[in-house]
């Protein structure tokens, strides 16, 4: 079960972290996985420890809210079966909460455009050629914060996440009868930087006590990628370990 063989895969913001992660456990199943990522050392990087694991990968650097810039890499590395939307950000300058009203406007588009333009883009450029193969997997990785209320000063990245929840449900429903799925996988608290102070605070609010991974993630994008989950579309899966939602 779960066999991605014969499947090429395309993970985006996968230089670090999650979504190199999710990279990781496609491969492991069997699918060549492009790795994109925005550095293309980062990307590289993934890519040839990847290939080192006897897994099939190549490293393919863009920018996810260029939308030629996704179509001309999707046209030279496709044709791509599996999209996994993991690129995604809190700011230009990376995730500094600040209260709405208190927020210069200029600060609102970097997290719409690529937590919502760039799940957008990407799922454009690709779902064609899935609709005309009758087979194809979008994977859009949002965020408890995109649907559910949070008051600690991410607004504009909840839109971003929202939209990004929204937009793929729709589509889902538009490509519904033609062997393309659509679902989104909402995370919870991860952990990015390791055993910490901060991190086992931050366990202690979780039901299942410690956050999430990589590997859980990976996981679960691999269910959602999976041949067996032909029947799973317009869904949005909370990865959480519990944590309440809405
Ligand atoms: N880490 C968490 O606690 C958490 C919680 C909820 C949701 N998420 C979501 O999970 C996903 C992965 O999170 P993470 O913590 O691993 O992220 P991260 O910031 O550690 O890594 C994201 C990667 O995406 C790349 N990237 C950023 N903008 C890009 C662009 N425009 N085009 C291509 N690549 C780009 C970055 O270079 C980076 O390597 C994101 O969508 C994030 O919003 C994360």
């Amino acid at each position: 079960m779960f066999d991605l063989s014969g499947k090429t895969a395309l993970v985006t913001g996968a230089g670090q972290n999650m979504g190199a992660g999710v990279a990781r456990t496609l491969a492991g199943q069997g699918a060549h996985v492009l790795v994109n990522d925005l550095l293309a050392e980062r990307a590289d990087e993934v890519a040839a420890d990847i290939t080192a694991a006897g897994g099939s990968a190549a490293g393919v650097a863009f920018d996810v809210t260029d939308l030629d810039a996704v179509t001309a890499a999707i046209e030279a590395n496709g044709p791509v079966d599996i999209v996994i939307n993991n690129a995604g950000n809190g700011g230009a300058e990376g995730m500094v909460p600040t209260q709405f009203k208190d927020m210069d406007p200029a600060e609102w588009d970097s997290p719409i455009q690529v937590n919502l333009r760039g799940v957008m883009n990407t799922s454009y450029a690709v779902i064609n050629g899935m609709v005309d193969r009758g087979w194809g997997r979008i994977i859009t990785i949002s965020s408890g914060a995109g649907n559910a209320g949070v008051g600690i000063g991410v607004a504009p990245y909840s839109a971003g996440k929202g939209g990004g929840l929204g937009f793929t449900r729709s589509l889902a429903l538009e490509v519904a009868s033609t062997g393309v799925t659509c679902n989104s996988v909402a995370l919870g608290l991860m952990n990015n930087v390791g055993t910490s102070d901060v991190t086992a605070h931050l366990a202690k609010g979780v039901p299942a006590k410690r956050l999430g991974s990589p590997e859980d993630v990976g996981a679960m994008c691999v269910y959602l990628a999976s041949p067996e989950a032909s029947w799973v579309t317009a869904q949005t899966y909370n990865l959480n370990g519990g944590s309440i939602t809405s």
